[in-house]
Protein backbone atom coordinates (compact mmCIF):
# COMPACT_ATOMS: atom_id res chain seq x y z
CA UNK A 1 0.00 0.00 0.00
CA UNK A 2 2.68 2.39 1.00
CA UNK A 3 4.54 1.74 -2.29
CA UNK A 4 1.24 3.78 -3.97
CA UNK A 5 2.37 6.80 -6.26
CA UNK A 6 1.13 9.47 -4.76
CA UNK A 7 -0.30 12.11 -7.39
CA UNK A 8 -1.38 15.18 -5.52
CA UNK A 9 -1.08 16.09 -1.87
CA UNK A 10 -3.57 18.42 -0.61
CA UNK A 11 -3.69 20.48 3.07
CA UNK A 12 -5.89 18.13 4.30
CA UNK A 13 -6.25 15.29 1.51
CA UNK A 14 -3.49 13.27 -0.55
CA UNK A 15 -4.35 11.28 -4.14
CA UNK A 16 -2.67 8.41 -4.68
CA UNK A 17 -2.81 6.44 -8.08
CA UNK A 18 -5.78 4.00 -8.04
CA UNK A 19 -5.98 0.04 -8.94
CA UNK A 20 -7.53 0.82 -12.36
CA UNK A 21 -6.43 3.56 -15.50
CA UNK A 22 -8.68 6.55 -14.58
CA UNK A 23 -9.54 5.86 -10.60
CA UNK A 24 -7.59 7.24 -7.75
CA UNK A 25 -7.58 6.90 -3.73
CA UNK A 26 -8.67 9.77 -1.75
CA UNK A 27 -6.66 9.54 1.86
CA UNK A 28 -8.70 11.99 3.97
CA UNK A 29 -5.43 12.75 6.62
CA UNK A 30 -5.57 14.23 10.17
CA UNK A 31 -4.30 17.99 8.72
CA UNK A 32 -6.84 21.07 9.63
CA UNK A 33 -5.59 24.29 8.47
CA UNK A 34 -7.33 28.06 8.24
CA UNK A 35 -6.48 30.86 6.20
CA UNK A 36 -4.45 29.21 3.34
CA UNK A 37 -2.21 27.16 5.90
CA UNK A 38 -0.96 29.88 8.02
CA UNK A 39 -2.94 28.09 11.11
CA UNK A 40 -2.48 24.25 11.07
CA UNK A 41 -3.00 21.21 13.76
CA UNK A 42 -3.12 17.74 13.03
CA UNK A 43 -6.67 16.84 14.70
CA UNK A 44 -6.69 13.11 15.46
CA UNK A 45 -9.89 11.48 14.18
CA UNK A 46 -10.97 14.10 11.84
CA UNK A 47 -9.78 12.33 8.73
CA UNK A 48 -11.84 9.45 9.38
CA UNK A 49 -14.74 11.06 10.37
CA UNK A 50 -14.85 13.50 7.36
CA UNK A 51 -13.91 10.57 5.30
CA UNK A 52 -17.59 8.84 6.04
CA UNK A 53 -19.42 11.80 6.09
CA UNK A 54 -18.44 12.67 2.28
CA UNK A 55 -19.27 9.18 1.53
CA UNK A 56 -22.46 9.41 3.09
CA UNK A 57 -23.63 13.07 1.30
CA UNK A 58 -21.56 11.46 -1.99
CA UNK A 59 -24.16 8.41 -2.33
CA UNK A 60 -27.18 10.33 -1.12
CA UNK A 61 -26.77 12.86 -3.95
CA UNK A 62 -25.94 10.12 -6.21
CA UNK A 63 -29.63 8.66 -5.36
CA UNK A 64 -30.77 12.47 -6.31
CA UNK A 65 -28.85 12.00 -9.76
CA UNK A 66 -26.19 14.52 -9.05
CA UNK A 67 -23.06 12.68 -10.48
CA UNK A 68 -20.19 12.88 -8.42
CA UNK A 69 -16.72 11.31 -8.46
CA UNK A 70 -17.10 9.07 -5.62
CA UNK A 71 -16.69 5.18 -6.87
CA UNK A 72 -16.55 2.89 -3.37
CA UNK A 73 -14.81 3.94 0.41
CA UNK A 74 -11.94 1.38 1.08
CA UNK A 75 -11.43 1.59 4.05
CA UNK A 76 -11.28 4.04 7.56
CA UNK A 77 -9.45 7.07 5.20
CA UNK A 78 -9.25 6.45 1.90
CA UNK A 79 -12.13 6.22 -1.21
CA UNK A 80 -11.98 5.22 -4.60
CA UNK A 81 -12.52 7.90 -7.10
CA UNK A 82 -12.75 8.70 -10.37
CA UNK A 83 -9.78 10.75 -11.94
CA UNK A 84 -11.63 13.77 -13.33
CA UNK A 85 -9.66 17.01 -14.21
CA UNK A 86 -10.59 19.53 -11.60
CA UNK A 87 -11.96 23.00 -12.31
CA UNK A 88 -9.63 25.68 -10.90
CA UNK A 89 -12.98 27.02 -9.38
CA UNK A 90 -14.50 27.23 -6.05
CA UNK A 91 -18.22 27.53 -5.69
CA UNK A 92 -19.60 28.78 -2.42
CA UNK A 93 -23.31 28.46 -1.72
CA UNK A 94 -24.69 30.96 1.09
CA UNK A 95 -28.13 30.55 2.73
CA UNK A 96 -27.10 32.68 6.00
CA UNK A 97 -24.05 35.07 6.09
CA UNK A 98 -21.43 34.01 7.95
CA UNK A 99 -17.63 34.38 7.28
CA UNK A 100 -15.93 36.43 4.95
CA UNK A 101 -19.29 37.62 3.15
CA UNK A 102 -20.52 38.59 6.78
CA UNK A 103 -17.17 40.76 7.05
CA UNK A 104 -16.98 41.90 3.35
CA UNK A 105 -20.73 43.50 3.40
CA UNK A 106 -20.98 44.33 6.87
CA UNK A 107 -23.77 42.12 7.36
CA UNK A 108 -24.38 40.70 11.28
CA UNK A 109 -23.29 36.60 11.46
CA UNK A 110 -26.68 35.07 11.44
CA UNK A 111 -28.96 37.12 8.80
CA UNK A 112 -30.69 34.73 6.74
CA UNK A 113 -29.85 36.21 2.85
CA UNK A 114 -32.48 37.19 0.59
CA UNK A 115 -31.86 34.46 -1.60
CA UNK A 116 -29.40 31.46 -1.83
CA UNK A 117 -26.24 33.22 -3.22
CA UNK A 118 -23.64 31.52 -5.14
CA UNK A 119 -20.11 32.66 -5.31
CA UNK A 120 -16.89 32.11 -7.09
CA UNK A 121 -13.18 31.22 -5.91
CA UNK A 122 -10.19 31.47 -7.74
CA UNK A 123 -8.33 28.14 -6.55
CA UNK A 124 -4.87 29.81 -5.74
CA UNK A 125 -2.72 29.22 -3.17
CA UNK A 126 -0.18 32.05 -4.09
CA UNK A 127 -3.42 34.54 -4.92
CA UNK A 128 -5.28 33.41 -1.67
CA UNK A 129 -8.12 32.00 -3.82
CA UNK A 130 -9.11 35.59 -4.88
CA UNK A 131 -12.87 35.75 -5.38
CA UNK A 132 -14.23 36.07 -9.16
CA UNK A 133 -16.80 36.39 -11.56
CA UNK A 134 -18.66 34.15 -14.01
CA UNK A 135 -16.59 36.70 -16.84
CA UNK A 136 -13.58 35.38 -15.35
CA UNK A 137 -13.78 32.15 -15.11
CA UNK A 138 -15.25 32.07 -18.83
CA UNK A 139 -12.87 34.63 -20.36
CA UNK A 140 -9.76 32.62 -18.64
CA UNK A 141 -10.85 29.53 -20.12
CA UNK A 142 -11.24 27.76 -16.32
CA UNK A 143 -14.66 26.46 -17.48
CA UNK A 144 -17.21 26.96 -20.32
CA UNK A 145 -20.55 28.62 -20.29
CA UNK A 146 -22.17 25.73 -20.36
CA UNK A 147 -19.92 24.03 -17.73
CA UNK A 148 -20.43 27.21 -15.71
CA UNK A 149 -24.35 26.84 -16.02
CA UNK A 150 -24.03 22.85 -15.44
CA UNK A 151 -21.97 23.80 -11.87
CA UNK A 152 -24.52 26.58 -11.42
CA UNK A 153 -27.14 24.12 -11.27
CA UNK A 154 -25.72 21.04 -9.60
CA UNK A 155 -24.60 23.89 -6.79
CA UNK A 156 -28.29 25.11 -6.15
CA UNK A 157 -29.53 21.35 -6.39
CA UNK A 158 -26.91 20.50 -3.94
CA UNK A 159 -27.90 23.32 -1.61
CA UNK A 160 -31.36 22.16 -1.87
CA UNK A 161 -31.23 18.97 -1.17
CA UNK A 162 -28.48 18.96 2.02
CA UNK A 163 -30.82 22.14 3.52
CA UNK A 164 -33.28 19.37 3.71
CA UNK A 165 -30.85 16.99 5.02
CA UNK A 166 -29.26 18.75 7.45
CA UNK A 167 -32.69 20.57 8.66
CA UNK A 168 -33.86 16.70 9.29
CA UNK A 169 -31.21 16.32 11.80
CA UNK A 170 -31.83 19.56 13.79
CA UNK A 171 -28.56 21.46 12.14
CA UNK A 172 -28.66 24.68 9.76
CA UNK A 173 -26.79 24.67 6.68
CA UNK A 174 -25.58 28.09 6.55
CA UNK A 175 -22.79 27.97 3.54
CA UNK A 176 -20.74 25.31 1.88
CA UNK A 177 -17.60 25.34 -1.05
CA UNK A 178 -17.91 22.46 -3.49
CA UNK A 179 -15.79 21.64 -6.16
CA UNK A 180 -16.41 20.31 -9.72
CA UNK A 181 -14.43 18.23 -12.45
CA UNK A 182 -14.85 17.06 -15.81
CA UNK A 183 -15.02 13.48 -16.51
CA UNK A 184 -14.87 11.85 -20.06
CA UNK A 185 -17.29 9.87 -20.43
CA UNK A 186 -17.78 8.16 -24.08
CA UNK A 187 -15.98 10.68 -25.73
CA UNK A 188 -17.59 13.69 -23.88
CA UNK A 189 -17.21 15.67 -21.02
CA UNK A 190 -19.27 15.99 -18.53
CA UNK A 191 -19.55 18.16 -15.16
CA UNK A 192 -19.16 16.22 -11.77
CA UNK A 193 -18.80 17.13 -8.24
CA UNK A 194 -15.42 16.33 -7.21
CA UNK A 195 -13.15 16.65 -3.81
CA UNK A 196 -15.34 16.02 -0.37
CA UNK A 197 -18.48 17.35 1.73
CA UNK A 198 -17.74 17.43 4.87
CA UNK A 199 -18.02 19.80 8.16
CA UNK A 200 -14.74 21.34 6.77
CA UNK A 201 -16.27 22.76 3.82
CA UNK A 202 -19.40 23.76 5.35
CA UNK A 203 -20.81 25.69 8.18
CA UNK A 204 -23.44 23.68 10.06
CA UNK A 205 -25.33 25.06 12.80
CA UNK A 206 -27.47 23.80 15.86
CA UNK A 207 -30.76 24.68 15.13
CA UNK A 208 -31.99 25.08 18.74
CA UNK A 209 -28.33 27.04 20.30
CA UNK A 210 -26.28 27.76 17.28
CA UNK A 211 -23.46 26.07 18.58
CA UNK A 212 -21.02 25.16 15.46
CA UNK A 213 -20.72 21.95 14.27
CA UNK A 214 -17.70 22.57 11.99
CA UNK A 215 -14.39 23.81 10.45
CA UNK A 216 -15.12 27.14 12.14
CA UNK A 217 -14.10 25.69 15.66
CA UNK A 218 -10.50 25.19 14.52
CA UNK A 219 -10.67 28.62 12.64
CA UNK A 220 -11.81 30.29 15.58
CA UNK A 221 -9.78 28.58 18.45
CA UNK A 222 -12.70 27.31 20.02
CA UNK A 223 -11.73 23.43 20.35
CA UNK A 224 -14.21 20.75 20.47
CA UNK A 225 -13.91 20.03 16.68
CA UNK A 226 -13.60 15.86 16.96
CA UNK A 227 -16.58 16.29 18.75
CA UNK A 228 -18.28 18.43 17.36
CA UNK A 229 -17.86 16.28 13.97
CA UNK A 230 -18.79 13.09 15.63
CA UNK A 231 -22.38 14.37 16.37
CA UNK A 232 -22.80 15.37 12.87
CA UNK A 233 -21.89 12.00 11.67
CA UNK A 234 -24.14 10.32 14.66
CA UNK A 235 -27.06 12.42 13.49
CA UNK A 236 -26.85 11.47 9.90
CA UNK A 237 -26.93 7.54 11.10
CA UNK A 238 -23.46 7.02 10.88
CA UNK A 239 -21.85 6.66 14.16
CA UNK A 240 -23.51 4.48 16.86
CA UNK A 241 -25.51 6.03 19.24
CA UNK A 242 -23.49 5.43 22.29
CA UNK A 243 -20.56 7.74 22.56
CA UNK A 244 -17.35 6.49 22.77
CA UNK A 245 -15.36 6.62 25.81
CA UNK A 246 -12.89 9.66 25.97
CA UNK A 247 -9.55 8.98 24.13
CA UNK A 248 -10.70 5.76 22.35
CA UNK A 249 -11.44 7.49 18.65
CA UNK A 250 -14.78 7.52 16.86
CA UNK A 251 -16.89 3.53 16.83
CA UNK A 252 -18.14 3.41 13.03
CA UNK A 253 -21.44 1.70 12.07
CA UNK A 254 -21.40 -1.29 9.98
CA UNK A 255 -17.57 -0.12 9.38
CA UNK A 256 -16.35 -3.88 8.02
CA UNK A 257 -13.00 -2.16 6.63
CA UNK A 258 -9.66 -2.58 7.85
P1 LIG B 1 -15.91 32.00 3.77
O1 LIG B 1 -17.06 32.62 4.50
O2 LIG B 1 -14.64 32.00 4.55
O3 LIG B 1 -15.74 32.60 2.39
O4 LIG B 1 -16.28 30.46 3.55
C1 LIG B 1 -17.45 30.06 2.88
C2 LIG B 1 -17.61 28.55 2.98
O5 LIG B 1 -16.58 27.90 2.26
C3 LIG B 1 -17.51 27.99 4.39
O6 LIG B 1 -18.45 26.95 4.52
C4 LIG B 1 -16.14 27.44 4.51
C5 LIG B 1 -15.81 27.04 3.10
N1 LIG B 1 -14.41 27.25 2.76
C6 LIG B 1 -13.63 26.16 2.38
O7 LIG B 1 -14.11 25.03 2.36
N2 LIG B 1 -12.34 26.38 2.04
C7 LIG B 1 -11.78 27.61 2.03
O8 LIG B 1 -10.60 27.75 1.68
C8 LIG B 1 -12.59 28.72 2.42
C9 LIG B 1 -12.00 30.11 2.45
C10 LIG B 1 -13.90 28.49 2.77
Amino acid sequence: MNRRRRIYEGKAKILYEGPEPGTLIQHFKDDATAFNNKKHEVIEGKGVLNNRISEHIFLMLAEIGVPTHFLKRLNMREQLIQEVEIIPVEVVVRNIAAGSIAKRLGIDEGTRLPRSIVEFYYKSDDLDDPMVTDEHITAFGWANPQELDDMMALALRINDFLTGLFLGIGIRLVDFKIEFGRLEENDTLRIVLADEISPDCCRLWDIETDEKLDKDLFRRDMGGLVDAYQEVAQRLGILAESRPAAGSGPVLVTDNSN
